[in-house]
């Protein structure tokens, strides 16, 4: 039996945080081995809300190429590739739009929640409001059985579902696969405030820092605030520094720190250093690998070139199948 097909994509937005590693990388990584993997990076998507500022655009996505191998993506058993450099999504994107009803896209919750949140943009634009229009073609040109995606996205999930049901019904021919959403069991990690991790709010730790900066955010990180003196009794749990153990550190130690906090015998500070010994300890393979890439930067665009053309191969076919079901396309004679 043929492996099921799974596909996802990241922004190429800026630095990834532990939290887009824990996330999604570990995760995209361990489906290698069960499923045909299309990962790509979406810089037209980044471009959609970052149109003006471009000078890093081109850096971001190699970085995120280096980021993903680094964490074990593996060309060999996963198409890698740039979504501008297969430009059947924008060809897709622009037939789905014809049959995208306004409404549908209006009451995505992540269009008016940006719209309201980012102040210093204008986002009233068609690139903004279609971006779920081209993370649907994004996903069915490849006829993906599987998108592995974080909570944030059902609703992106949600609207390809509905955008292929609605082609299929004014075409009146089945040429896509209705993608299912495939939340991974993952560690979830806050920020260093407590809030979703998160480049913009300024309280991540990136993959880019080094176990210096890394070990310096640790010791930020907000504890129980109604613990003062060392000699007060900590409750861990609502203890952000804590959750951070929950992901890094060795499940023994755990609940022994969570002991150790409620009778006062460790203070924060030394928790907060053996957290961060505990990130460095676990950040290391990657680390090592990372440093192996950075510079190699025209292997990575090698990397993703490839990638690209067999993602090409395989866009190509789909849309044929759907310009034919539009009845859009001329016989060449
Ligand atoms: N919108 C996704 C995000 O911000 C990125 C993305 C674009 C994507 N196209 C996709 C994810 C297709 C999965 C499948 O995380
Ligand atoms: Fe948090 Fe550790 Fe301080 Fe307890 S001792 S409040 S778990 S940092």
């Amino acid at each position: 039996m043929s492996k099921k097909r799974v596909l996802s994509g990241m922004q190429s937005s800026g630095k990834l945080h532990l939290g887009n590693y824990l996330g999604a990388l570990e995760n995209w990584v361990r489906m290698q081995n069960d499923y045909e993997c299309y990962y790509f990076v979406a810089d037209w998507h980044a471009l959609s809300s970052n149109y003006e500022d471009t000078a890093e655009l081109k850096d971001n996505v190699v970085d995120l190429g280096v980021n993903w191998l680094a964490a074990g993506i593996d060309p060999e058993k996963s198409v890698m590739f740039v979504q501008s450099l297969v430009p059947q999504h924008a060809v897709l994107y622009l037939l789905l739009g014809m049959i995208t009803p306004l409404p549908w896209l209006e009451r995505v919750p992540s269009y008016k929640e940006k719209l309201d949140n980012v102040a210093d943009r204008d986002l009233y634009t068609h690139g903004f409001l279609g971006y779920p229009v081209l993370q649907a073609a994004d996903i069915i040109l490849y006829k993906a059985d599987f998108v592995p995606v974080g909570i944030d996205q059902l609703p992106h999930l949600e609207l390809t579902r509905e955008l292929v049901r609605h082609f299929h019904n004014i075409y009146k021919k089945t040429v896509f696969v209705e993608p299912e959403a495939k939340m991974a069991e993952v560690k979830k990690l806050p920020g260093l405030d407590g809030r979703k991790m998160s480049k913009s709010y300024g309280n991540a730790i990136f993959l880019s820092d080094t176990p210096a900066e890394r070990d310096k955010k640790a010791g930020l990180i907000v504890t129980d605030p109604a613990r003062v003196r060392k000699t007060d009794k900590g409750n861990p749990e609502v203890c952000h520094a804590y959750s951070f153990h929950k992901v890094f550190t060795p499940a023994e130690r755990i609940a022994e720190i969570g002991t150790e906090c409620r009778n006062a015998t460790i203070g924060c500070v030394a928790c907060k250093k053996e957290l961060a010994k505990n990130i460095a300890d676990y950040m290391a393979p990657f680390d090592a690998e990372r440093a192996k890439w950075v510079g190699k930067s025209y292997r990575v665009m090698e990397i993703l070139w490839a990638g690209s053309e067999k993602a090409q191969k395989v866009a190509a076919e789909t849309l044929a199948q759907a310009e034919s079901a539009i009845g859009i396309s001329l016989p060449k004679v």
